[in-house]
Parts: C-alpha cells; structure tokens; sequence
C-alpha cells in the first residue's frame, strides 16, 4: 500500500522507518504543525533525518499531502480534544477521496466517532485505529475477531506513565511528586504529563473501546475520570499490608466508562509493573481474554498502524 502519513512525531518516523518492512511504501510525510512535507516520494528517509535535526524540509500547504498518489492516510498527528481538530479533517478529507485512514490520533475516534463511521460509510475507503488503543497489544484487532457484540466489557491499565508511576511509589515507598519526577527525569513520563496522570488519555481509550462495544455514542465527557495524582504513599503502603495495590483502572461497556485509582490484588493480572499495559476482553461465550504488553512507544505503536494496513490491503 501507498501511505501518506502526516505527523512526523515518533510513531510517523516510525511507521516510515518500518513499512518496508511490511511491505508498504510512504509516498509522502507531513509533519501539521510546521508543514513540513515530502510529496510524492522524494526522499523520505533523509526528509525526516533533516527534520529530525529541526531543519525544514521544504515547507507547503499542509494539505497538498492529499495531492500525493496514495492509498491510505496515517494519521498520527497529536492528539486533540473537543473538535479533534486537524485530525479529524485530515481524515475526511481522505475518507472523502474514497481513500482510506489508519489513526494513531486518539481525538477523531474518542470525540467524533459517529461523524467518523457516517464519513466511512458514504465512502469507498475505510477507517482503523487500532494504535490509539495501548500501542502494539492487539485489542481492537481481538475485539473485532470476537465481534463487538460478543464482548460485553473491556477492563485493565492502558496508562503507562500513571503504571511506570504507581508502580516506582510502591516499591520504594515514594510519594508521587518524587516520583513524578523521577519518571520525567527518565523520560517515560512528558514534559507535561497531565492527560495521563488525571486519567485523560487512558479514559480517551476507553471511550474508543465503548464505541466500538456499542457502535458509537460515546466520547470524553461522558466518562467519569480520576487521576492519581492524590494517591499518598501511605495508600499504597496500606495496601500492600493486606496483599494489594493500586492500579489507574478503566472500563468500558455498553453502559459507559470509568476511570480511576482502584485496589487490586498485587499478585493478580492487572497489578501490571512498570509502563506495561493490560486489558480483560470479557466475552459472552468464551471467558476472559487477557492482552498484554506495550502500549506505548514509536516502533510499537507503528506496528498497530501497520498492522491496520495489512487488513486494509486485504480487502
Ligand atoms: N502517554 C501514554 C502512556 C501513551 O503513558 O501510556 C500514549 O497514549
């Protein structure tokens, strides 16, 4: 497949950097910020190497990406709240050209995701976003095996930063400003680590998982969010006393969503160590599934995106 990825962040090098490697070409990059693009085919790998190094390589029309000759839109912009902006329009406009888009961008899919589904059905190409959704585990993917209907529920930690976090002040018996920023220190948590340490982005990715369950009707302010911010060092020494931690736990269900510090036992599945993330897909007829592994992260997260091509390319 020809890709077209805009976003020149981690995860739009890294899907450039891999896709040959799964048999794809990128036919453009565009970074939305500072419009940096490389249409059609010119050099890609020295394009970004120069952007890399924060020398511009050419600057255009963000859009004229969409003047590439290309089969599907990457969209891996940061991702946005409220109107999702650019990223939804970068997705219409792909979807609108009979194009498809893979998102990595979490906005479009957590706050728009009915517009999205009427877009994709007026349109010849399709759209996945497998990569908002913990990194390189396999969830929609799983979920979409099972059929959503079949699901009734999807729980675990799909933070990271707040996982890396919980996990330092447990064992060390640190409070959480110390350890906050020890884990900017180390570069696992962002310079501004707010969304997830006060549950956004993992609440963002449980409200794709309920649209998905439910088929839409879903996105952020409909989820009842807490961060961990609060959580004393006593908590999780209390905790451990009787055999249990605190993990950032969501869920996600027809029903709705819910994010927030809870009590799990600390030699169970979901007391995940570290940025490890975990989720339980419940089904109706086959148990609980458990998916583990990195949920964050350039190449992992490029993997979900070109994973996502492949089954584009198969249809
Ligand atoms: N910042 C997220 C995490 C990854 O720490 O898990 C991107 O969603």
């Amino acid at each position: 497949m020809k890709l077209a990825v805009l976003g020149a962040g981690d995860v739009g090098r890294s899907v450039t950097d891999l896709a040959g490697e799964y048999g794809h070409d990128v036919v453009a990059l565009a970074d939305s910020s500072s419009a940096v693009i490389d249409p059609a085919g010119i050099d890609v790998e020295r394009a970004l190497e120069r952007k890399v190094g924060g020398d511009p390589v050419g600057t255009a029309d963000p859009e004229s990406v969409f003047d590439a000759d290309y089969d599907v839109l990457v969209e891996a912009t940061p991702t946005t709240l409220d109107d999702a902006e650019p990223g939804f329009s970068h997705v219409r406009r792909a979807l609108e050209a009979d194009r498809h888009a893979v998102l990595a961008n979490k906005g479009p899919v957590a706050e728009r995701y009915d517009e999205l589904r009427t877009l994709a059905a007026d349109s010849r190409g399709s759209i996945r976003f497998e990569a908002t959704v913990g990194g390189a585990i396999p969830i929609l993917s799983t979920i979409e095996d099972e059929t959503p209907q079949a699901v009734t529920a999807v729980r675990g930690v799909l933070n990271g930063t707040a996982n890396f976090i919980l996990t330092r002040m447990a064992a060390e018996g640190l409070d959480y400003e110390h350890v906050l920023a020890e884990a900017q220190d180390l570069g696992v948590a962002e310079a501004d680590p707010t969304f997830d340490v006060d549950g956004t982005d993992a609440a963002l990715k449980f409200v794709i998982l309920a649209n998905v369950l439910a088929d839409g009707g879903f996105s952020l302010s409909d989820a009842t969010v807490e961060g961990i911010q609060n959580i004393p060092g006593s908590a999780l020494d209390l905790a451990a006393e009787d055999g249990r931690t605190i993990r950032l736990i969501g869920e996600a269900s027809r029903e709705g969503v819910r994010v927030g510090p809870r009590l799990v036992p600390e030699n169970g599945a979901l007391a995940v160590t570290g940025t490890r993330n975990i989720v339980q897909i419940e089904t109706k007829h086959a148990g609980s599934l458990h998916n583990s592994g990195r949920g964050a992260g350039g190449p992992e997260t490029a993997t979900a995106v070109l994973s996502d091509v492949g089954r584009l390319a198969e249809l």
